[in-house]
């Protein structure tokens, strides 16, 4: 029996460093996406780190520092349209290939992720 996480599987901090370096990257030239991130992602990337730690089964990095994640609260105050969630999960698709995050890790990762970003949507499209 296999009891490792996925972030331990995957290869622990230093694998999801690469995969928010490799999504923020592209967030930072996706046209849809620009209008609403800050200029200077360093710290956005920074915050993802702790949470995508924990997302994946590693140490509570994210809520040891920010509190209970509250994910769909925390983005309310962005407009997050139908086609803003497909280029966020178009972004991390193309970052989880750079990462180089091997099967079944991969698929099951973006599946979660695309959860997460369904339930992240809280405005029609204009
Ligand atoms: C923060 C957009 C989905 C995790 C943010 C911010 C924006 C944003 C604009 C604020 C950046 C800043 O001011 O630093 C989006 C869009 C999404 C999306 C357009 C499309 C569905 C997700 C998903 C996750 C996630 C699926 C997790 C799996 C985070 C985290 C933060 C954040 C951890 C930092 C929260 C904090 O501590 O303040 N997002 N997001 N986002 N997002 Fe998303």
């Amino acid at each position: 029996m296999n009891h490792r996480t996925i972030y331990e599987a995957i290869g622990g901090f230093e694998t999801i460093d690469r995969l928010v370096t490799a999504f923020y990257k592209r967030v930072s030239k996706h046209p849809k996406l620009i209008p609403i991130f800050p200029e200077d992602l360093t710290e956005t990337a920074r915050k993802q780190r702790l949470f995508l730690t924990q997302f994946f089964g590693g140490p509570s990095l994210f809520t040891e520092e920010r509190g209970h994640p509250m994910m769909r609260r925390r983005h309310l105050p962005f407009e997050i349209t139908p086609s803003r969630k497909d280029a966020w999960l178009e972004c991390m698709e193309a970052a989880l290939e750079e990462a180089k995050i091997e099967e079944p890790y991969k698929t099951v990762m973006f599946e979660k992720l695309t959860m997460t970003a369904n339930h992240m949507m809280n405005t029609p499209e204009p």
